[in-house]
């Protein structure tokens, strides 16, 4: 069965707490749940992993590479300038999919620019928590 990490980057762990108008008043634990069931589902087995921490979120991408088929990123705010990030996913073999909650391009103008989208198979945003569900499906199609 093929492995897929899941990567929630910071903050991500506040919500349902955080700024619900924007993001909505699921929490992570319910996300991740989804996200599980979703993986049954299409016969992927899943794992998930959440770090406030730059350096943390570059190591389990680089894990990724030895230990799982595929990955699924929301780089939260790392996402528009960590170039620490961006290359580590361009460092794997393994696709990577990056998913925001939210549509970036529909958000502030810093949130317009995401440096992690060039070096990433794809990109969705903006389906609430169902971006992860629709990043495992479209991961399936690939693996
Ligand atoms: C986010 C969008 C980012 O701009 C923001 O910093 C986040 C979450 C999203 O999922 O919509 O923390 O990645």
């Amino acid at each position: 069965m093929p492995k897929v990490l899941v990567v929630h980057g910071p903050n991500l762990n506040m919500l349902g707490q955080r700024e619900i108008e924007v993001y909505g008043d699921v929490d992570l634990n319910e996300i991740d749940e989804r996200i599980k069931k979703e993986a049954d589902a299409l016969s992927l087995e899943v794992e998930s992993f959440q770090s406030n921490d730059e350096g943390e979120l570059v190591s389990k991408i680089q894990e990724a590479n030895e230990e799982f088929d595929a990955l699924i990123l929301n780089p939260a705010a790392f996402t528009h300038y960590s170039i620490a990030i961006r290359d580590a996913v361009a460092a794997v073999k393994v696709p990577v999919i990056e998913v925001h909650l939210t549509n970036i391009f529909a958000r502030e103008e810093f949130r317009h620019k995401s440096v992690i989208s060039a070096v990433s198979k794809g990109v969705i945003s903006g389906f609430g928590p169902d971006s992860y569900i629709l990043g495992l499906k479209a991961l399936s199609s690939v693996l």
